[in-house]
């Protein structure tokens, strides 16, 4: 039997709740078992800050680059505010993406049928979303240097992030969302601010002629980045896969996360470029929400963003599409049962925790399975 090896980095705040979860449905498929995975846990940002002084060390490193994937919980919290940049612990998942080369974030918005009520936006305008962003995710701003913050002769501080682009990490990202379109609904739409940035320029320039090769049956449009924030609120279904930076990739994606009704409905994979020889990607599965410091530690976090990330890793690094099928079916249900966490309440459904909702899940899916 193959045997996959996972890490497992839960990370702070919500973070280790959510990834208990995705240790029991782990535990499901091993049982069920078609392939084997061992898990081996490690810990990263604030977590790791503790120990080591470090928001993720070298042995953890070592660890992710020889991993078949990682699974990663949340970082972040006020108890780190006050710590150096390079050790805060965001940096451990900056270091896990750039040293990993995960350029590619996937994040899709789905809109579950059960939860067309439970979006801030209206009924008709989210049922039957269902939207792919792809996230550049090792450059522009997030990597540019320089990156600091210098006192000047006067006495005032000048701090500068640098947004930088170059025609190869833009023409990869391009084919990953035209490849993924081609694959969905056939249109792409391209978010830059090719009107104030020269990044945008180039963004849009090396995007067009990427594209050139997936016409006329992939229809690309391009869109400015504060538009297209707009559009999402105003007409979410006229998306199909939107491709961004770094930045607006970050923010657009909470964006659309609200039109599946939350936050933390989201999941994503981060991959990087196939091996030459095998094939094999590198890739981390995390949700697209933060650590939640407001409710963590009190049972309440929905774990729904997690657990589909693990979904994503069958998916896309198993190759375990059925098994992944499967999965969303078993959430899909739950929630038809009318099961909701905190985030996701409506009038009259039954509220319940992060461990009711996961054992829920894992109760359908053995359903589903039998
Ligand atoms: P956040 O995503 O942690 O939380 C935003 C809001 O959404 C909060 O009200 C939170 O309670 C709610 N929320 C998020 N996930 C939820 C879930 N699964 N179930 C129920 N409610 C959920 O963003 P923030 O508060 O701006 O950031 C907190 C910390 O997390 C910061 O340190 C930030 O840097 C970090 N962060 C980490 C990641 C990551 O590790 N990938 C992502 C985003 C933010
Ligand atoms: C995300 C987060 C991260 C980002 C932070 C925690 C570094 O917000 O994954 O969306 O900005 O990329
Ligand atoms: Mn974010």
């Amino acid at each position: 039997m193959t045997t996959y090896n996972l890490l497992l980095l839960p990370g702070d705040g919500i973070g280790v709740e959510t990834i208990a979860e995705v240790e029991r449905i782990v535990d499901f498929f091993n049982k069920a078992g078609k392939v084997k995975f061992a898990t081996e846990t490690d810990l990263v940002g604030g977590a790791a800050y503790d120990k080591h002084g470090v928001a993720i060390t070298d042995a953890a490193m070592d660890k992710a680059q020889k991993a078949d994937a990682v699974i990663f919980g949340a970082v972040g919290g006020p108890k780190w505010d006050g710590v150096p940049y390079a050790v805060r612990p965001e940096a451990g998942l900056l270091r896990l993406r750039k040293d990993l080369g995960l350029f590619a974030n996937l994040r899709p918005a789905i809109c579950y049928p059960a939860l067309a009520d439970a979006s801030s936006l209206k009924r008709e305008l989210v049922e039957g979303l269902d939207i792919m962003i792809v996230r550049e995710l090792t450059g522009g701003v997030y990597f540019g240097e320089p990156k600091e913050i210098v006192t000047l002769e006067s006495g005032e501080k000048r701090a500068v992030d640098t947004q930088v682009y170059t025609t190869s990490e833009i023409e990869r990202i391009a084919k990953v969302a035209f490849d993924l379109a081609r694959r969905r609904g056939n249109k792409v739409h391209s978010a830059e601010k090719r009107n104030v940035m020269r990044t945008g320029v180039l963004w849009n320039e090396v995007v067009t002629a990427t594209h050139k090769s997936y016409a006329p049956d992939v229809k690309l449009e391009h869109i400015l980045a504060d538009n297209c924030a707009m559009q999402l609120v105003r007409n979410p279904k006229q998306f199909d896969v939107i491709v961004t930076d770094n930045l607006f990739g970050d923010v657009l994606s909470d964006e659309a996360a609200m039109a599946t009704g939350s936050l933390g409905m989201l999941p994503s994979a981060s991959l990087g470029a196939p091996d030459a020889k095998t094939g094999k990607r590198k890739a981390l599965y995390e949700p697209v929400h933060g650590s939640a410091p407001d409710i963590a530690g009190k049972g309440l976090a929905n774990p729904i963003a997690t657990i589909a990330s693990f979904g994503m890793a069958l998916r896309y690094s198993f190759d375990m599409g059925e098994e992944a099928d499967l999965l969303d079916k078993a959430i899909a249900s739950v929630l038809a049962a009318g099961l909701r966490t905190g985030d996701i309440m409506q009038p009259g459904m039954n509220k319940v925790g992060t461990a009711e909702m996961g054992s829920a899940i894992l109760e359908q899916l053995r359903k589903l399975a039998a």
